[in-house]
């Protein structure tokens, strides 16, 4: 960043004196809005067409305006071009590059426009360009986990409720759940690209413009949907940028729980899991150590996700319409969440895709804890037509027994079962296998292999994957 005393001056004809270095600092936003660089150039040489097509302007004048940015671009593009702080932000840093590029018509640009309505344009521009970065990533971790699960539609683990074993189920059906929610959250990224899709441009400072313009024709020229209807909401909401800040916050969210269980499935103690190398690190001091890097910082980062989503509420909350300077401040939160949920995607998609599951240790897992007492239950239901709360009476008393004679379900006689319930026979322990409690679960959405597969089915379709 350069920062010595520019010619250029934006408003300088109302002001005697410079502004102080601390004040510069304060106000300037060229540190982390020079992001935007490439979607100003685009909606300002859309802005300059409309403004020719309308007889604002001679074409002349568009057209030396339009190649003026053009090289702009190239200078972004190639690193040479050099933003000043004095000049505030991106914006008013390529108008004066233009004014140096093309002289006193670059000013003209400027007709019909105020940073207010061109910073809300470029700033949807940006966001939605991410959003389509941040579904394509989410789509491949779906297909990740969709694959992860096919190859385990028969591999046997625990289910949990309040973290102690509860119910067999498959590890495919526990993947599958992951799909589902991050379907959601590309769908809501989707959903809210909708109504971020309208243009504030030619809404100007506040109370639109005095120029005959046509910001329809700009909306279309940047691809979206139609301009907004009213120019203080396009210059002041950024319920769009907070759209996408809680869309991530919730996907993070997500990535989150399923690495909390990452990490608990890679230690010795649960060893249901391996994964790559890739993705794991080991210990400076104690070389037995394989440590799950990557899931504890993309659980931690949801932090920072959340964080970003908070500060930009905490920003909006109270701000008068229609433009206050505040909104400056809703650049960072958003540029930090992109760059995070990006980073931490395709780390999921990578452990997903390498991991190895110990199927051996969930099986057994999935035994521990009496996991199959509900079939039981469910089993005297059936036979005996007892209500459902009686056979779970019953079976409670069995596994209190068996916990007193510290065997498993199956370890008690017949005198055992009828002592609890006369007419219970050995053939209510063929009910206990996790196997079998697996594959009787064919209700919609549950965890038998053909439900699996039915899962599977839809989500290779929905998903175009194969
Ligand atoms: N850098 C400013 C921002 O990001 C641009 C808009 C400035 N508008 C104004 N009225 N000072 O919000």
């Amino acid at each position: 960043m350069v920062g010595v005393k520019h010619k250029y001056s934006i408003w300088g004809g109302r002001f005697k004196n410079q502004t102080d270095a601390v004040m510069e600092n304060l106000n300037a936003s060229i540190f982390f809005d020079h992001k935007l660089a490439k979607f100003d150039v685009a909606g300002s040489k859309v802005h300059a067409r409309m403004l020719a097509k309308q007889g604002i302007l001679d074409d002349e004048e568009a057209t030396s305006i339009q190649q003026g940015l053009d090289t702009i671009l190239t200078e972004i593009e190639t690193g040479k071009f050099e933003p000043r702080v004095e000049l505030e932000d991106i914006h008013m840093n390529i108008e004066a590059r233009l004014a140096e590029l093309i002289g006193p018509i670059a000013g003209k640009l400027h007709t019909a426009r105020s940073r207010n309505d061109q910073v809300a344009t470029d700033f949807r521009l940006w966001i939605r360009n991410q959003i389509d970065i941040t579904v394509g990533l989410i789509h491949e971790l779906e297909v990740a986990l969709v694959h992860k699960s096919n190859e385990n539609i028969d591999t046997i683990m625990p289910g949990f409720t309040h973290l102690q074993c509860a119910q067999p189920i498959t590890f495919a059906h526990h993947l599958l759940a992951y799909v589902a929610m991050l379907d959601r959250d590309r769908c809501r990224f989707l959903d809210a690209r909708k109504r971020l899709n309208e243009s504030p441009l030619g809404s100007a400072a506040l109370a639109g413009t005095s120029f005959q313009i046509d910001p329809t024709y700009s909306a279309r020229e940047l691809s979206f949907d139609k301009a907004m209807l009213n120019s203080l909401d396009g210059v002041s909401s950024r319920d769009f940028a907070l759209e996408f800040l809680s869309a991530s916050a919730i996907c993070a969210t997500h990535l989150s729980r399923l690495s909390e269980e990452i990490v608990l499935w890679t230690t010795s103690q649960f060893d249901f899991i391996k994964l790559s190398d890739k993705f794991t690190t080991g210990s400076s001091i104690m070389p037995q150590k394989r440590n799950p890097d990557a899931a504890e910082l993309i659980r931690a980062k949801t932090g920072r996700i959340n964080g970003a989503f908070v500060a930009l509420l905490t920003v909006m909350k109270g701000l008068p319409l229609a433009y206050s300077k505040d909104l400056q401040e809703d650049k960072e939160p958003v540029f930090d969440t992109a760059e995070t949920i990006q980073n931490v995607l395709p780390a999921m998609t990578g452990m997903i895709n390498d991991l190895e599951p110990n199927i051996e240790m969930m099986k057994q897992s999935s035994e521990f804890g009496f996991s199959t007492a509900t079939d039981l239950a469910d089993f005297l239901v059936r036979k005996y037509n007892l209500p459902f709360r009686e056979a779970h009476q019953i079976v409670g008393k069995l596994v209190l027994l068996a916990e007193q004679k510290s065997c498993n379900l199956k370890g008690l006689s017949l005198e055992d079962l009828q002592g609890v319930y006369k007419k219970l026979e050995v053939d209510a322990l063929d009910t206990l296998s996790v196997e079998g409690s697996v594959n009787s679960r064919q209700s919609i959405g549950g965890t038998s292999s053909t439900s699996v597969m039915n899962q599977i089915t839809y989500w290779k379709e929905h998903l175009k994957c194969e």
